[in-house]
């Protein structure tokens, strides 16, 4: 049977780029809840711009879930029906601390990632911590037309990405950049704090990586870069699938114990609750992938990524068939605490979050 003719949408995506902010679409919470041209407006923009910016939301629990449920109904994540983020001083998550969160999507290690997203700032005294919005629809099609052998490897070859907590193990592959069946781009997805190792035979990985940084870094262009201040009663929401999201570092906050919060939502909606107990001082929401060094890599995480990196050189080299060797990372300032190989495990199967184990140095 021949195939069918592409079929022209009603609504066309049109893509954007750093100077979008002020012209990017915007609507009242009063005017979306209480006018139904206007939530129609708020849908199209949608569509063809991938994020809207809602103002005046009320400062309690139920606007997020309230306002999400005009246009859709609410999915869980396996962080539940919602995630609130703050700043911890514990964190146990790159999107509790107050470092830069690199470009990326939300929860690639799902298998449907969240569809669209819904951050809403309850307050925001800190100093820093702007956002920054990347079209990732027009980075892919000036991608596909800069580098066409880079970008048929990012249509093609799925990766692996990852969650881990004490309670569930998430994992999915996804491909960098999808297209639909006329070869339109239809999604983008990046995240390399959730990103696994790569798992291609070598010589795939030899190409597809270069091509997977030539990517972020394009991404990361000041053609590209909306920056703004997510202000308290603001909600912006986007189109995970196409818009990747980040955060500039957060310095000081204005006072200890201010809570500033701010939530993705949409296919995982999440309220702020608004109070923040102890010392933890909440801040907005995001976090996210690295592309190239990053001189704030110093968590135990990106500790667990660059070790587990170190090991996958070394099977690159052909220095991975000695019994009993191994490669070690301090994880605290004194090197008492410090990150390793499991024992018997050869250096290929090493993984950032289950193989590298941390354990406390023995007295002499
Ligand atoms: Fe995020």
């Amino acid at each position: 049977m021949a195939k069918s003719a592409p079929i022209s949408p009603t609504f066309k995506e049109v893509p954007w780029y750093a100077d979008h902010y002020p012209k990017m679409a915007r609507f009242s919470y009063d005017e979306v809840t209480n006018d139904t041209a206007r939530r129609r407006d708020w849908a199209k923009a949608m569509l063809t711009d991938g994020v809207a910016l809602l103002t005046g939301l009320p400062d309690t629990d139920e606007a997020l879930t309230d306002t999400a449920g005009l246009i859709g109904y609410v999915r869980p994540s396996y962080f539940g029906l919602t995630f609130e983020v703050k700043t911890h001083i514990k964190p146990t998550n790159l999107a509790f601390t107050a470092k830069a969160l690199p470009l990326h999507t939300d929860l690639p290690d799902e298998d449907l990632a969240p569809g669209v997203q819904f951050l809403h700032c309850r307050a925001n005294s800190v100093e820093g911590g702007n956002s920054i919005f990347v079209d990732g629809l027009a980075v892919a099609e000036d991608f596909r037309k800069a580098y066409p052998e880079d970008f048929e490897l990012l249509i093609t070859v799925d990766v692996p990405y990852f969650c881990e907590h004490d309670t569930f193990d998430m994992r999915s592959r996804q491909r960098v950049i999808e297209l639909d069946e006329h070869g339109n781009i239809s999604g983008v997805t990046i995240s390399q704090h959730h990103a696994d190792i790569f798992d291609m035979p070598q010589h795939e990985l030899d190409r597809y990586y270069p091509a997977f940084c030539r990517f972020g870094r394009m991404m990361r262009d000041d053609k590209y870069l909306m920056r703004f201040r997510l202000n308290a009663g603001e909600c912006i929401v986007f189109d995970n699938h196409r818009i990747v999201h980040g955060r500039l570092p957060i310095r000081q906050p204005a006072a200890i114990g201010t809570c500033v919060a701010a939530i993705p939502t949409g296919a995982s909606c999440a309220p702020p609750t608004g109070s923040c107990p102890g010392k933890d001082v909440s801040n907005e929401c995001r976090y996210g992938c690295r592309f190239g060094a990053d001189p704030d890599r110093q968590s135990e995480q990106a500790l667990r990524e660059d070790l587990a990196a170190a090991f996958r050189l070394a099977v690159k080299f052909g220095w991975s068939e000695s019994v009993g060797n191994h490669f070690s990372a301090a994880v605290s300032e004194d090197g008492s605490k410090f990150l390793m190989n499991p024992k018997w495990r050869h250096f290929g199967e090493i993984r950032p979050a289950t193989c590298c184990c941390s354990m406390p140095m023995m007295k002499r």
